[in-house]
């Protein structure tokens, strides 16, 4: 249950795989963010004893994928450099409210719903992609960003009720919908 307002759109599978070395760049960079997003609130909220352990080994596994992600690169020529992101995190970061717990909550759901965006999305590079050793790939991929959508709306559930964690969770997915239909017509994986 990925608590997705709506499917991706038919056109962005076509548009993501036009070309492989810029989603894959693309893709190295979500890697390495939501690594360092783990990590960052680590830091920030060191008064949070259950974030530690799930936070600590998500940013461990988000730096695997993203050595992962490198070498696929690397097999291709593509080399790692930055790239203009997609609006859409920051975006959707704009919507965290300011007060704590509040804050953290809603950082908590933002990462559930890119993760949740992730894995939907791999699913369908999953199926579309012709390279076979690539789709093998991202079918592993997408079972990761499921479990760690789970653990982020888990995360949040310790800060309120879990009744207001599911409302503000699918406000959220409203606007993390509503963000994506209004991304630029870039190959990325969140547009
Ligand atoms: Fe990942
Ligand atoms: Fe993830």
């Amino acid at each position: 249950m990925l608590n997705l307002a709506a499917p991706t759109g038919p056109d962005w599978t076509g548009r993501a795989l036009a070309d492989v070395g810029e989603l894959l760049l693309d893709h190295a960079h979500c890697e390495k963010k939501a690594a360092g997003m783990a990590v960052q609130l680590l830091f920030r909220y060191p008064q949070h004893g259950f974030l530690l352990v799930p936070l600590s080994s998500l940013a461990r596994e988000e730096l695997m994928h993203f050595e992962q992600v490198l070498e696929r690169m690397s097999a291709r020529g593509v080399a790692f450099r930055s790239q203009r992101p997609s609006p859409y995190a920051g975006r959707l970061k704009q919507q965290v409210r300011s007060e704590e717990p509040q804050r953290l909550t809603d950082t908590l759901l933002c990462c559930a719903l890119i993760e949740a965006r992730s894995c939907e999305r791999f699913q369908l590079l999953a199926n579309a992609v012709v390279d076979d050793e690539l789709a093998g790939f991202y079918r592993g991929l997408l079972a990761s960003e499921a479990r760690h959508h789970r653990i982020y709306v888990e995360l949040a559930c310790n800060l309120a009720p879990e009744d207001a964690i599911r409302q503000r969770l699918v406000e959220l997915a409203a606007i993390e919908a509503e963000i994506l239909a209004e991304a630029p017509p870039w190959c990325r994986m969140h547009t």
